[in-house]
């Protein structure tokens, strides 16, 4: 049981497996994530499915090396087993079957995109993309995202590819100049999230937002992933991922997406040093 079939390196510190789980692959859908641990004494993580296919059984994970658990699985290779994984969690996402939606994903963030991008492509929904990076080096997915859409464009902070800024500043360009989309997809950090709210908010273009980067256990428990909606308490892992971006209360969010910075970075530190690169 979920033994990963395939491994890709996508960017230094990115990486896609193929896992075998046929009950989640049979059930999952569109914006939904697994919780998955590695170790007896590890902890548990979410991650976004960014692909299934139901007849192999199987799920696709793209994840960044960021923190202790993600560098754990960044080791385990094609024949090792994940120690176990639950879902598929969350509620899936409200997809429009027809219409022009603009589908933009930063970093990481295009992996829980193309599941959905992909789903109303098959429906028939014209989709544009928008993918974004720090670097040309950071980008992912592209080729999936091509396969899917209509229109790709390409944005890297420092421009090594495509438009030199945030993939905030080609929305803001399409709509300027007249571009219509019924719906908005954004998916990445928190701050490019709210960046992107903020640049369609004039606009009044219903923006979906995934505050996957605020969930810890993913099941309702630990209430880290709380967040104000429209003025009501969500939780994100239980209510969400997927949430109207311009209902958001984006300053809570932000401090909730530091609260376990340090403890992050003392269970690297902690890994680091027990294989003999302690720090002075
Ligand atoms: S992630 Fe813990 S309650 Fe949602």
């Amino acid at each position: 049981m979920f033994t990963i079939e395939a491994k890709r390196v996508l960017t230094p510190v990115t990486k896609l497996i193929v896992v075998q789980a046929p009950m989640v692959a049979r059930k999952a859908r569109p914006g939904q994530f697994v919780i998955l641990r590695c170790t007896e004494s590890g902890e548990r993580i979410p991650l976004t499915i960014a692909d299934y296919d139901r007849e192999k059984g199987t799920i696709t994970l793209v994840y960044q090396e960021v923190g202790k658990t993600t560098r754990l699985l960044g080791r385990m290779g094609v024949g090792d087993a994940i120690l176990d994984l639950v879902g598929p969690l969350g509620m899936p996402a409200e997809l429009p079957r027809e219409g022009r939606v603009l589908c933009v994903g930063g970093g990481v963030g295009v992996a829980p995109v193309y599941p959905k991008a992909k789903a109303m492509h098959e429906m028939g929904v014209d989709v544009v993309s928008i993918i974004g990076a720090r670097s040309a080096d950071l980008l992912i997915l592209e080729e999936e995202m091509r396969a899917v859409s209509t229109a790709v464009y390409v944005a890297t902070d420092d421009g090594s590819r495509g438009h030199h800024g945030f993939v905030s500043d080609v929305i803001k360009q399409l709509l300027e100049r007249g571009e219509q989309f019924d719906e908005i997809i954004a998916v990445g950090p928190i701050l490019m999230m709210r960046a992107c709210v903020e640049v369609t908010r004039p606009y009044g273009v219903k923006t979906w937002v995934s505050m996957n980067p605020i969930m810890v256990d993913g099941t309702g428990m630990c209430g880290a992933c709380r967040l104000s909606v429209d003025g009501k308490t969500k939780f994100c892992c239980v209510d969400g991922p997927m949430f109207d971006g311009h209902a958001v209360d984006w300053a809570e969010a932000v401090r909730r997406s530091r609260i376990y910075l340090e403890e992050e970075k003392i269970a690297v530190d902690h890994m680091n040093c027990a294989e003999g690169g302690c720090r002075p």
